[in-house]
């Protein structure tokens, strides 16, 4: 028995290769559908604020603001809107450069 085109041994290959490539393709589907979602790459910027909300939106009165206020652009505070420090982590942790904004008048 031989290795030729109608070779059992052959045919039992091509199943097997086809069964693995198709066990390997539903696996990484499952891990791509179920798995990697929740990770960092899956486009979101605000993972963990509001996620009940379509939009989250902050207003402030600039009466209310009083001499300065910092706010979060990070999305990682855990004061969010307001800025509590996070950004330092996530600068170190990805090698981003995000920072807050702060708004304060002009003599303070
Ligand atoms: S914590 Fe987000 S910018 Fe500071």
């Amino acid at each position: 028995m031989g290795f030729g085109a109608q070779s059992p041994v052959r045919v039992e290959w091509v199943v097997a290769v086809s069964v693995a490539a198709g066990a390997a393709a539903v696996g990484y589907l499952a891990y791509k559908k179920l798995y990697r979602k929740d990770r960092c790459c899956s486009g979101m910027v605000n993972l963990h604020i509001q996620k009940d909300n379509p939009k989250v939106v902050h207003a402030f009165d600039m009466e209310d603001l009083g001499d300065k206020a910092v706010y979060c652009r990070c999305w990682k505070s855990k004061k969010f809107p307001l800025c509590d420090g996070s950004h330092t982590k996530h600068n170190d942790e990805t090698g981003d450069n995000v920072g807050p904004l702060i708004i304060k008048k002009k003599d303070a």
